[in-house]
């Protein structure tokens, strides 16, 4: 690979200051290839415990930081800048959980790995898109609160129409854009594509979809067919990368090139990656510890139901 001037700094500099560097799968390519590991925010989270290197720069949102801190407390994680939030994740006040849970003492909680560390500690159990549906089956509870994502939320509340599940209205800005009518144009556009999405999206686009899953799944996806051709619903980043490596590029096609931008994933820059090693800047991840083994809980309970 070519690299540019300041890749090439990163990679010099992150060597000699035993460092590794983290990318979510939606930050730009010139991000993903300096990263010694890109993935969702979750296989993120677990590779960062196996890593020995004592310094974590992630490139991506403030949650996906402090999910790295809440399992790896004896690291120094580093977010290049403070600025770069989930607005989902701060959509939800944990007050108002802790308010419900007071009303409604018979209800398991479970919140979406889009939370902030306060959210996840005032939770019963964690999830991923991934493994919502999975991990609320084995629950085996009958009174569930699903915070904050109100898609996901609906997407879990179809899989188990026996349930009571009350559904939180958090959404990410991005992939609650999406239309049924974008989704339609597209598909008259390239009829022989098939179309993937994230469950972040609206139930009537996730209708139309031939596939529907997290980040990875959808890589996943694109990866096991690869003589077809597909339209990608979920954030630009996945395209960008893929168009890299994918064989055969054309085949793919990002729905809504415009609007499937999160803006927070793209406020890291290799600038401000560059500038932790020059000039001592980014925002250190520090969770008090009383905080941290409460979200922990959390985390715990997704990895003993089976993520
Ligand atoms: P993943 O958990 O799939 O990484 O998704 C994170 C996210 O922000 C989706 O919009
Ligand atoms: Fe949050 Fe949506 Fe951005 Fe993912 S794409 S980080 S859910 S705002």
């Amino acid at each position: 690979m070519q690299f540019n001037e300041i890749q090439k700094q990163i990679i010099k500099l992150k060597k000699e200051t035993d460092t590794v560097i983290l990318a979510h799968t939606y930050q730009n390519p010139e991000i993903t290839e300096i990263a010694d590991f890109v993935g969702d925010s979750f296989v993120l989270a677990k590779y960062a415990k196996e890593v020995k290197a004592k310094r974590i720069i992630m490139c991506g949102v403030r949650f996906m930081g402090e999910t790295v801190k809440i399992l790896s407390p004896d690291k120094e994680v580093i977010m290049p800048t403070a600025e770069a939030l989930c607005p989902m994740a701060e959509m939800i006040d944990p007050k108002d959980i802790v308010a419900f849970k007071e009303k409604n003492p018979d209800y398991s909680v479970v919140c979406y790995i889009n939370t902030t560390a306060e959210t996840k500690a005032v939770c019963d159990v964690c999830v991923t898109s991934s493994s919502a549906i999975r991990i609320v089956k084995s629950m085996n509870k009958d009174k569930i609160l699903f915070v904050p994502d109100k898609n996901l939320g609906s997407f879990v509340q179809k899989a188990f129409p026996e349930k009571d599940i009350v559904v939180m209205d958090g959404y990410c800005p991005v992939h609650n854009d999406l239309t049924a009518e974008q989704v339609k144009e597209a598909k008259e556009k390239y009829p022989a594509a098939l179309f993937t999405v994230h469950p972040e999206a609206p139930a009537e686009v996730v209708e139309l979809a031939d596939h529907v899953g997290s980040t990875s799944a959808i890589i996943e996806f694109i990866k096991n067919n690869p003589d077809k051709q597909i339209i990608i619903g979920t954030e630009s980043g996945v395209y960008n990368n893929l168009i890299k490596t994918d064989k055969n590029p054309d085949r793919l096609i990002q729905l809504s090139p415009d609007i499937m931008v999160c803006e927070d994933m793209k406020k890291i820059t290799l600038e401000s990656v560059l500038s932790i090693f020059t000039e001592n800047t980014g925002f250190e991840i520090n969770l008090p510890e009383k905080l941290r083994k409460q979200a922990l809980v959390s985390i715990e309970n997704m990895l003993t139901y089976g993520d």
